[in-house]
């Protein structure tokens, strides 16, 4: 499109939006849609980010309405997933910068207890220093260490067990050995909620192995955090009560829509302008508070526990059809799943489910088979629509497709 020289006006944009820019918008906010970890917001949330267009401004400084709700919804969210009262929260764009934020505070912390002000001097030349998790945590980890002059390598990754969570007998080993050598260990991040599979790690156990080696303990609850809102499932999460740091996306399972992470960090005096890595930035807490003061803690239990149980009613379906094989027992709202056939017939079942039905899951790698991993999270999503990716799956993979089976 050539930059227009006369203005179409008001009317046009919007004609252009309704006919033209959101018919071929993302389709995340349908209810087949099952991939990454990620969905449109919900009405509730639509009317908070216009009501934030309106009249939040981008200051976090001044006194008024949205940036009251920007403190209330980082205390809701903190309850909601066991955050304790002595962690101090701020909002960003997503959990990338949220991981960001808290492995920074980590190497802050980690230096200081050494009588080093990095954040006043940089790191000292010649500095060794890592941050440890699974094999299975989110790559922005080590893009975090790359950020914080501690480079990618600054990230060492510990092996997973059957159940893709962290080994800690490995950890332990790995740090010792790193210890030995004279690497600083600044941190033991423990994932809630891998993004490939739902594994959680055992945090507990975590954060006894950072405590034995004078380490910070983070927890990346981006994805399954919110998962604590059950009581049923809260006891996974427990750990996340001795944390020195959490995160958690509201844009994931609250469905706030993209742009709202909030991280937590155990020290209630950092001045807010030290919070955080932006300065003029959208109102966020009004997204979440909107979300929850719709719900309430109830509402989004009852949500998580219906998306876990779209979960395993597919991990059953599965496990019942002669030509489907589950890859590994569901621990939140991701199934990973294949048609018992190579790889390449799997490649192919999801480039045709992608250009030919409404279902559409993403892929990964488990117990060494490409995999159909959807996640629901979506509050749309109903029973119909995980039979219907059953249903498209066998039917597609029961055709001949030219790929050679085995
Ligand atoms: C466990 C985990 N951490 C961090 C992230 C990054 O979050 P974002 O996409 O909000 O930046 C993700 C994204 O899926 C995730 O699953």
């Amino acid at each position: 499109m050539p930059l227009p020289e006369d203005g179409g006006g008001i009317g046009a944009v919007v004609a252009d939006l309704a006919e033209v820019v959101i018919p071929n918008g993302s389709r995340v906010g349908e209810p087949g849609w099952s991939s990454f970890i990620t969905t449109g917001p919900t009405t509730c949330a639509m009317a908070a980010w216009l009501a934030a267009a309106a009249a939040a401004g981008s200051q976090r400084y001044a006194v008024h309405a949205f940036n009251t709700l920007e403190r209330v919804a980082l205390d809701w969210v903190a309850q909601l997933c066991g955050i304790p009262a002595a962690c101090q929260g701020v909002f960003s764009s997503g959990g990338s910068t949220a991981n960001l934020v808290a492995l920074g505070a980590a190497r802050q912390w980690a230096f200081e207890r050494r009588g080093l002000d990095v954040s006043a001097d940089g790191l000292p030349p010649g500095t060794r220093a890592r941050v440890y998790a699974s094999g299975q945590a989110h790559n922005t980890i080590q893009r975090a260490t790359a950020v914080l002059g501690l480079g990618q390598a600054g990230t060492r990754r510990i092996a997973c067990d059957a159940r893709q969570r962290i080994d800690v007998a490995a950890l332990r080993a790995a740090i010792t050995a790193d210890e030995r050598d004279g690497v600083v260990p600044v941190a033991v991040v423990g994932t809630a909620g891998t993004t490939d599979t739902g594994a959680i790690d055992p945090l507990g156990d975590l954060a006894q192995v950072a405590r034995e080696h004078g380490a910070w303990f983070h927890v990346d609850g981006a994805y399954g955090l919110i998962a604590a809102a059950s009581p049923a499932l809260r006891p996974a999460f427990a750990a996340v009560a001795g944390a020195d740091s959490v995160i958690v996306d509201p844009h994931k399972w609250l469905a706030t829509g993209a742009g709202c992470a909030a991280t937590y960090v155990r020290d209630a005096g950092i001045p807010y302008w030290d919070m955080g890595v932006e300065l003029s930035a959208p109102s966020r807490g009004v997204l979440a508070w909107a979300v929850l003061r719709e719900l309430g803690r109830a509402g989004v239990a009852a949500r998580v526990e219906r998306h876990i149980g779209l979960a395993r009613h597919l991990a059953q379906r599965a496990r019942q059809h002669p030509r489907l094989e589950l890859l590994l027992e569901p621990e939140l709202s991701i199934v990973c799943f294949r048609y018992a056939a190579s790889d390449a017939v799997n490649a192919e079942i999801l480039l045709r489910l992608r250009r030919a039905t409404r279902s559409i899951p993403s892929s990964t790698v488990t117990a060494g088979h490409l995999a159909i991993r959807p996640c629901f999270i979506n509050p749309r999503t109903r029973l119909a629509d995980v039979d219907a990716l059953v249903d498209h799956v066998t039917a597609i993979g029961d055709e001949p497709t030219g790929v050679q089976p085995g």
